[in-house]
């Protein structure tokens, strides 16, 4: 791990506050040094930690983000409830080799006024989450871009938990020419199967145990389709109905397309997604498995 020298703070990892302190940090480690950048909402999970980690394996310096971003939650969503807690987020990306953290507020990522937006239209922001959450990727690749414009990382760590993301960062990277190398690493989840999630912290006991359904249908989808079965249909109808069997779960989707394009697909003959979304009462949760 690189070692900076102050002004940012005394200790190995920096803390920087505001864009100002940022750039400081920024010219102090210099332009010749490779960047591994973790966006983060925060409230770090070992999901998390596996990014910085494979980040701080391939780059001279790793630079992690802890942002709740307001423009990719819809009024009514969870923004104000969103779980936060930056002293333990600290101690974590800086045991996991953090080199500096960026903590910013939300009116110094968007100064007073600001009204404009990066967007990327088309099949891959309509679907899965874009159906009951329109306005979120919008959201997602703007504050992404702006991120991405301060730090300039030389790559970009991404979990693969958030498959919907990942194809729309990747399409927003081709599409805008970003000079950046985009890393998508595995899904992380608990010994029971449960994918790691910021907003598993909300589930009761009960909605905790019934989640298990998510990872559960798509291993089933999953044997399935080792089996020989290749219909979209059928196998969908397979998942749907073995997350109805949990009396708390409120499906929002259950879709399989093409991985790399989100396009409909009617039988699975290239490598295919397969996402879910549930509700449990007032916590959404997601969940995906590749086909190939
Ligand atoms: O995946 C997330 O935590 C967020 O969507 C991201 C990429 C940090 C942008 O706010």
């Amino acid at each position: 791990m690189m070692q900076l020298s102050p002004p940012c703070n005394n200790k190995t990892m920096k803390i920087a506050k505001t864009i100002t302190e940022l750039k400081t940090c920024l010219e102090e480690i210099g332009k010749d040094k490779t960047i591994g950048f973790v966006p983060t909402m925060g409230y770090l999970h070992d999901g998390h930690l596996s990014l910085i980690n494979e980040a701080q394996s391939h780059n001279d310096v790793t630079v992690v983000s802890i942002f709740v971003n307001p423009t990719q939650f819809a009024p009514g969503e969870d923004l104000d409830a969103y779980p936060r807690d930056f002293d333990q987020d600290s101690l974590l990306a800086e045991a996991a080799g953090t080199d500096l953290l960026f903590f910013p507020d939300p009116g110094d990522i968007y100064p007073a006024g600001a009204s404009t937006f990066v967007e990327v239209e088309g099949e891959s922001t309509r679907k899965l989450c874009g159906q009951s959450r329109p306005t979120h990727f919008k959201g997602v690749t703007t504050v992404v871009n702006i991120l991405f414009n301060l730090i300039q990382p030389t790559r970009a760590y991404f979990g693969q938990k958030d498959a919907q993301q990942v194809v729309v960062i990747k399409k927003m990277i081709r599409d805008l020419h970003l000079p950046v190398q985009l890393v998508v690493c595995p899904i992380v989840r608990e010994a029971d199967g449960l994918a790691l999630s910021s907003r598993n912290v909300f589930l009761n006991p009960e909605q905790r145990n019934q989640a298990l359904v998510l990872s559960q249908s798509l291993t089933a989808a999953k044997a399935l389709y080792r089996a020989g079965e290749g219909r979209v249909k059928i196998l969908k109808d397979q998942i749907i109905s073995h997350i109805s069997n949990m009396p708390l779960a409120v499906i929002d989707y259950v879709d399989i397309l093409d991985f790399k394009t989100l396009a409909d697909i009617e039988n699975i003959t290239s490598p295919a997604l397969v996402a879910v979304a549930v509700r449990f009462g007032s916590t959404r949760l997601i969940d995906n498995i590749i086909l190939d």
